[in-house]
């Protein structure tokens, strides 16, 4: 086939190459004003698919929440996007960077360990269990990282790691080992362990659900301060009243998707989808 001028009309692959060259640098563009860009994720372990095409934007700045049954893949979808689990379609950003991947041509390739890692740093992450070293007090838990990966020098991390054990309402606690911390002083620990490395992006996955009920509220405050410092924040949890006071989007997944999202209180108030009426009147 010929265009009328004579010029031969692209074959099909020019066509999908030119396209995907088009589709990946709108992609970038994109991606380089998002904190987090997720495009059709898809994770299976095994014959298990778990992910099947999740997307995600999330801008500098913002809280997303989410929330969704067990199983769902939230925990799973939180750990693609700092690339503690390998994908297999897709593609993740964070801050403009592929995560995990260089892109050559139209193929994606895993970056080696020391790539990974530096990508890694950047983004902080909390989890329902505390995982505190126990033989260090809650001060050397959080300077740890910074002296060891960052190498920063002992003096400035330890004055710095004071200060975040203030932030966190724990400026009494610097010597205090984990096992004399009660759960809720052990995740405020361990929030300041993540936030000592400087992340551009914290992820929380059901940070308060391992706590008695009377220390969800401290943890949650200190989230809450956090959010209104302007961090970047993916928190899967089931506190409802968090999302929608703290949320500036809430997204329901259920089955390895995302079956709707949109500004809490609207999703709260009018969930669109049956599934997410249903699964909102259990956790209400
Ligand atoms: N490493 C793994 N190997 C095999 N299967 C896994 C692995 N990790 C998760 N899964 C499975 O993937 C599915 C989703 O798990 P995931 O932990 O992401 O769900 P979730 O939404 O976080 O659930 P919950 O609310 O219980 O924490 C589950 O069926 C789980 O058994
Ligand atoms: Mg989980």
């Amino acid at each position: 086939m010929t265009e009328p001028d004579g010029v031969p009309a692209p074959t099909q692959e020019q066509t999908a190459h030119a396209l995907a060259a088009v589709t990946a640098e709108a992609q970038s563009a994109a991606a380089a004003e998002l904190m987090v860009l997720a495009e059709n994720v898809h994770k299976s372990f095994g014959h298990l698919a778990v992910l099947k095409g999740v997307d995600l934007a999330v801008r500098p700045g913002e809280v997303t929440v989410v929330i969704g049954p067990s199983g769902s893949g939230k925990s799973t979808f939180l750990r693609c996007i700092n690339h503690l689990e390998k994908i297999n379609a897709g593609r993740i950003w964070v801050d403009g960077e592929l995560m995990g991947y260089q892109q050559r041509g139209a193929r994606l390739y895993e970056l080696g360990e020391k790539a990974i890692a530096r990508q890694r740093r950047a983004v902080g992450m909390v989890f329902q269990r505390f995982n505190l070293f126990p033989h260090m007090t809650a001060l050397e838990n959080v300077v740890e990282a910074p002296i060891r990966v960052l190498r920063q020098p002992r003096t400035a991390a330890a004055q710095r790691g004071r200060d975040l054990l203030a932030r966190v309402g724990l400026a009494d606690k610097t010597d205090t080992y984990p096992g004399h911390l009660s759960g809720g002083q052990q995740q405020r620990v361990a929030i300041a362990r993540a936030l000592a490395m400087a992340p551009k992006l914290m992820l929380f996955d059901e940070p308060t659900s391992a706590l008695d009920p009377e220390l969800v509220g401290e943890v949650l405050d200190v989230m809450k301060d956090l959010a209104r410092e302007g961090m970047t924040m993916v928190v899967v949890t089931h506190e409802i009243g968090f999302a929608r006071e703290v949320g500036d989007s809430l997204v329901f997944m259920d089955g390895g998707v995302v079956v709707e999202s949109g500004v809490p209180r609207d999703v709260i108030a009018a969930p669109q989808h049956q599934r997410t009426r249903a699964f909102l009147a259990k956790v209400l």
